[in-house]
């Protein structure tokens, strides 16, 4: 029988808010590399929803182009997956606006990352910053999306998306596939290595919490070497380890080792050696993406003519769903 099975879509995307951390990397990115050849991928650099914090514009311009080379240069191959940028593409936000008028007030309220946001940016509590989640559902449901990979703080916009989705098809029939989240299994959860029970974030007040995916081998070292850890002086995964735990986590994500094996492989070790050979694992799987890195930013032309394509594969695809949303609402298309 003649396979007519297509891959399914996943979508998903980052916002090019500052650096690219190792925990985007082991969190996310390195799943969107590990699924371009199982499904059809659409990747994008959220960059509209980024101005919902204010951005200095030159600094933003430079962390546009950074993010977009330093994900390139974690795997993404442009011959297999589109990975685009979301303000090139004018149906988002064309979109985000007729979806806003399907988006009840009340459910943005109760979106907690509004809440925290708001709390944290008290003096820009802006309107974007309320209806970042009708956005964010306009970018997943253009692509008739299957799959969505994101971090657990996403979920609650995964599952706004859907019934925002379903409403819509409730009135005006099929127009948009009903994703499905997922918090993808081998994605750790990579927390600050200065306080572990924050995730690790570009924003750290202590500069020792996070790891850029840039850092040189030396200051990811140092970093790792001054990591928090406790008194127990035992390598083992337990509750109340949370400095340890991370550690075990990112040394497991890097080198596939179970936290057993991470276990005995340091019995009666202390956490000197320990976080030394975190660093070390850390450093060498860093390397080649910061090697690769380092050849794509200084090929800006390249990275223009990758990004033009994207942008116009998702232009193509996104318009057939914006046109058929546009004629369902009663417009003249
Ligand atoms: N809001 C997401 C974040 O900050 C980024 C994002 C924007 C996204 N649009 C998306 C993620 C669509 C998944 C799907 O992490």
């Amino acid at each position: 029988m003649e396979n007519t099975e297509k891959k399914q879509v996943v979508f998903s995307a980052i916002q090019p808010s500052g650096t690219i951390t190792l925990g985007n990397y082991l969190g996310a990115v390195r799943n969107w590399v590990s699924m371009q050849e199982e499904y059809n991928c659409i990747y994008a650099l959220a960059d509209l929803h980024t101005i919902t914090v204010r951005q200095e514009p030159a600094q933003f311009r430079r962390n546009i182009l950074d993010a977009y080379a330093s994900i390139m240069a974690c795997g993404i191959d442009p011959e297999k997956s589109i990975f685009f940028i979301q303000s090139h593409v004018h149906t988002h936000a064309e979109i985000a606006w007729i979806l806003n008028c399907y988006t009840q007030f009340g459910e943005l309220s109760r979106m907690t990352q509004f809440k925290d946001k708001s709390a944290k940016h008290a003096d820009n509590i802006n309107a974007g910053l309320f209806t970042y989640p009708s956005l964010m559902a306009g970018d997943i449901l253009l692509y008739q999306t299957d799959k969505v990979p994101v971090g657990a703080d996403q979920k609650q916009h995964i599952e706004l998306t859907c019934d925002v989705a379903r409403r819509f098809n409730g009135l005006y029939g099929e127009v948009f596939k009903i994703p499905e989240g997922f918090i993808p299994q081998n994605g750790a959860r990579v927390m600050s290595l200065q306080n572990p029970l924050n995730k690790m974030s570009k924003s750290d007040e202590n500069v020792n919490g996070c790891v850029h995916l840039l850092d040189p081998p030396e200051v990811i070292m140092k970093k790792f070497r001054r990591a928090v850890t406790d008194s127990d002086a035992c390598v083992r995964f337990a509750e109340g380890k949370d400095g340890v735990n991370n550690l075990m986590t990112i040394y497991g994500a890097v080198t596939g080792k179970t936290m057993e094996q991470i276990e005995n492989e340091f019995a009666g070790k202390g956490y000197g050696d320990f976080k030394t050979a975190v660093g070390e694992a850390v450093i060498e799987e860093l390397r080649p993406i910061r090697e690769r890195y380092e050849r794509l930013i200084k090929d800006k032309a390249y990275l223009a003519d990758c990004y033009h394509k994207a942008d116009e594969i998702a232009l193509k695809i996104s318009s057939r769903t914006l046109a058929k949303v546009k004629k369902k609402v009663g417009y003249i298309v």
